[in-house]
């Protein structure tokens, strides 16, 4: 897919939407414009993303939109509290769009939804700030890419390493050669755990539209352990904590060689701890993965991604992030532990060190993000997680879903976009959508 950001379709887009919905700024100049903000998914990561962009002075929240009325009222109550804007409130996107027209959404609902959502939102003439992954198979992400391009409108992925001050620096160390020709990546993210329970399914909570829910995914019995937040370990809605995590960390390998993807992928797993997935009447467990192995073939390296939730004890040094192997050394990018460089021969002595530049209290980079993606909407600067990007990176662990599910490595051409040679393979890049949702082609 040709999709590089298009500066003359973006200014046409930009001359169209100032027609439409107000004046945008003139491209390039500083300005102190307020964007009318629309959050979609107002839950734990939402409300974060809300308060950085409302901090930042130029937004206002002009709607809210969750399905579940719990979060809409403590969202509303919180943008209140926190900004003196009067959100209105929706359960439904499409009304949203139509009643609100925001200049910009900001997506943060669970993955199963971003690909629609994203594309509804961009078709109607509004920026997005949609978190990651982009989707939960390939198809839909590609799909996401393209209306993002023929609509001309700033596409920002919520990969926020990819401007968090201590990744930029060991970024700018591992490419000045510090670390040698590097041969290795090593992705990882390791915690605690054990068998896990089942949890029995209960009634839907009172304010909830769960078909909303659920959406274009299977439908599933409401359980405590799906919402909130929980659903990134069921594979109908996530892709576990490789979609996760993962999409973080095997990011860096896109940014750190500059490829589009891997020539080749074999992915294994399984719930050896955490025992096999339930789910009946009365009962459900997670069935995401409790560890994962999966091998990237690039162009002159190899890449990894192994994560494991149980039998974390702290004897392993870093639990999480990347490891570049070079021929002078090795360079770890981590989250709250920084980036570290230990160079060859020298026993695990720290050469050089970066701690992080981390926002508490969750961990994170948005207002340099939001910030970017306001400059990128006013010409000033590339968005630095853009949609093509961030499709790239979430499409490492669906490959690596896909080569789990079918227990067969799977060839990628990263140009075409496409498995070869496996017609098995090229189906499960998509999947079929429920309730009358119509899988974006
Ligand atoms: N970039 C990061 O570092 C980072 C960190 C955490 C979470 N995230 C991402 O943020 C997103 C949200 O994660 P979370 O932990 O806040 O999940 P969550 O379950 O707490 O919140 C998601 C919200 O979306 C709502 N929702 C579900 N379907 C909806 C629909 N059709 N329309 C509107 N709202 C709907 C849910 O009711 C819920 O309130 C995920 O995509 C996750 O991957 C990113």
């Amino acid at each position: 897919m040709s999709a590089s950001f298009d500066r003359r379709g973006f200014l046409r887009a930009a001359g169209a939407a100032s027609l439409v919905w107000g004046a945008v700024p003139i491209l390039g100049q500083k300005s102190d414009k307020k964007y009318r903000v629309a959050l979609i998914g107002s839950g734990w990561w939402g409300m974060n993303l809300l308060r950085e962009a409302l901090g930042s002075g130029r937004a206002r929240c002009v709607a809210l939109c969750d399905v579940d009325q719990d979060k809409l009222d403590f969202g509303k109550d919180d943008v209140e509290g926190e900004s003196g804007d009067k959100p209105e409130v929706f359960q439904d996107y499409r009304e949203m769009l139509e009643k609100v027209k925001p200049e910009i959404c900001i997506i943060a609902s669970p993955d199963h939804w971003h690909a629609l959502q994203t594309i509804a939102c961009v078709k109607a003439g509004a920026h997005v700030l949609v978190e990651k992954p982009t989707g939960h198979t390939i198809n839909e992400s590609r799909v996401m890419v393209r209306e993002a391009m023929a609509s001309g409108v700033v596409v920002q992925v919520g990969l926020h390493r990819r401007i968090g001050p201590h990744h930029v620096e060991a970024m700018d160390f591992l490419k000045s050669g510090a670390v040698g020709k590097v041969g290795e990546v090593r992705c990882f993210a390791h915690g605690k755990g054990g068998k896990e329970e089942p949890k029995p399914n209960a009634a839907v909570p009172k304010g909830m539209d769960w078909e909303m829910w659920c959406g274009p995914a299977p439908m599933r019995p409401f359980n405590a352990k799906l919402h909130p937040g929980g659903w990134r370990n069921f594979l109908d809605y996530a892709n576990g904590t490789m979609g996760d995590w993962g999409v973080h960390w095997l990011d860096q390998v896109l940014w750190w060689s500059g490829q589009k993807g891997p020539k080749s992928v074999f992915c294994t797993g399984g719930r050896s701890i955490f025992g096999e997935p339930v789910l009946n009447e009365k009962e459900q467990t997670t069935d995401a993965p409790d560890h994962q192995l999966a091998v990237f073939e690039f162009e002159g390296f190899t890449a990894s991604w192994e994560h494991r939730k149980f039998a974390d004890n702290g004897s392993e040094k870093h639990k999480i992030g990347a490891y570049f192997y070079g021929e002078k050394g090795i360079l770890h990018i981590g989250w709250r532990d920084g980036w570290s460089f230990y160079p060859a021969g020298k026993n695990g002595e720290v050469g050089a060190h970066g701690d992080h530049q981390l926002q508490e209290p969750d961990g994170h980079n948005i207002a340099l993000l939001w910030g970017n993606l306001i400059d990128a909407i006013e010409g000033r600067a590339e968005p630095v997680a853009g949609i093509e990007a961030g499709h790239r990176a979430s499409c490492l662990p669906m490959l690596g879903m896909l080569s789990d599910k079918l227990g067969r490595s799977v060839a990628w051409d990263a140009e075409k976009e496409t498995v070869v040679g496996d017609e098995e393979a090229v189906g499960l890049m998509s999947r079929g959508y429920r309730g009358g949702w119509e899988y974006p082609v």
